[in-house]
């Protein structure tokens, strides 16, 4: 073991997107452009920052428009800022906010897709066809999430030729990097070991970035296990926020914080500076009233009392 580890990893941040797309509670813009600024000053070099779909769907996010135009006044240019885009509504939106990155989804089950965004597999990749096509016009960056990766809250297992169909689709989009998302963390370390090994003999596991939920405690695990195939691009969210509120029982993210503490504990080069990480995620767990699910940020917030 530990002998084959990537040197050094790519985290992307998904805390004020995935993280707060759950929370009931409507968060004031002032209070999720602090939390931007806070993650900014951590080193991390990519923050997912919010999504274009609907604010029927999903109310936390209805004010997109103002709220990326606040953040890209704010943060230096360096740092990329994908939203989600659903629809070719949600592109038009967020080009008139100025954003140059955004994410595509969908997921390997039609019916997590039809709750998610109305729609079936097979009609997401029509819609997400005409929006890559103005994107790509427009020279904006593309990246793709498959969703229900590893188990559906609905159909249970999913099938493997069925997700790396889904991975070649988004490629074939034109997407740089496809993120694998285990949507209500139902997956284990063998199944990882096997669908990463999987999904290495068919493409490029430099473009391919792993999102663990971690709603059964096996996130940090299976995020060894991706190491340990040679997979270095994680999603993670600040203090363990997150869930989808269309995954029945889904829960939070895995932290960044346990990220960085097991990365730290192999050498594995992260660029994130914790003690900043652990400022920004204070600060977003008191607006949300929230105690945090990051075992490591736990510990520490229990030897500061
Ligand atoms: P629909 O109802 O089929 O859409 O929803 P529609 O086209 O019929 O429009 C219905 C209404 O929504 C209309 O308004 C539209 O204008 C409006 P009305 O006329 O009724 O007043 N609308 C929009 N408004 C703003 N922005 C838009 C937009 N589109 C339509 N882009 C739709 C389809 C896709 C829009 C909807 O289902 C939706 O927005 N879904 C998003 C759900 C979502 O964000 N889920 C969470 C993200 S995915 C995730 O978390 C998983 C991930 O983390 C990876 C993992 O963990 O697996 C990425
Ligand atoms: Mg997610």
């Amino acid at each position: 073991m530990f002998k084959s580890l990537p040197s050094k990893v790519r985290i992307v941040e998904v805390g004020p997107r995935d993280g707060l797309q759950n929370e009931k509670e409507i968060l004031p813009l002032e209070d999720k452009l602090e939390y931007i600024k806070l993650l900014s000053k951590t080193g991390l070099d990519t923050i997912e920052v919010t999504s274009f779909v609907s604010p029927k769907a999903i109310p936390q996010m209805g004010d997109a428009n103002e709220l990326f135009k606040a953040v890209d006044q704010s943060l230096n240019k360096d740092i990329n800022k994908p939203c989600l885009v659903p629809n070719l509504k949600g592109l038009e939106a967020a080009m008139e906010s100025g954003v140059s990155e955004i994410s595509l989804f969908s997921a390997t089950s039609d019916s997590f897709t039809k709750k998610n965004i109305n729609c079936t597999v097979e009609e997401s990749f029509n819609r997400m066809g005409e929006v890559a096509k103005i994107a790509q016009d427009n020279k904006i960056k593309m990246r793709g999430y498959v969703s229900t990766a590893f188990g559906c809250p609905y159909e249970g297992e999913v099938s493997v030729d069925k997700l790396l169909e889904v991975v070649k689709r988004f490629f074939n989009l034109g997407v740089y990097e496809v993120s694998v998302g285990d949507t209500i963390g139902v997956a284990t370390p063998k199944q990882v070991d096997s669908i990463l090994k999987r999904l290495s003999s068919e493409f490029d596991k430099n473009k391919l970035a792993m999102h663990f939920h971690d709603t059964r405690g096996m996130a940090v695990t299976n995020v060894l296990v991706s190491l340990e195939n040679g997979y270095s691009v994680f999603d993670a969210s600040s203090g363990g926020l997150g869930g989808c509120p269309y995954a029945k029982g889904a829960s939070g993210n895995v932290g960044t914080e346990d990220l960085i503490y097991l990365f730290d504990s192999l050498g594995i080069e992260h660029g994130v500076d914790m003690k900043a990480l652990v400022d920004a995620s204070k600060f977003i767990l008191e607006k949300l009233n929230k105690s945090t699910t990051s075992k490591y940020l736990k510990a520490l917030l229990s030897n500061e009392k």
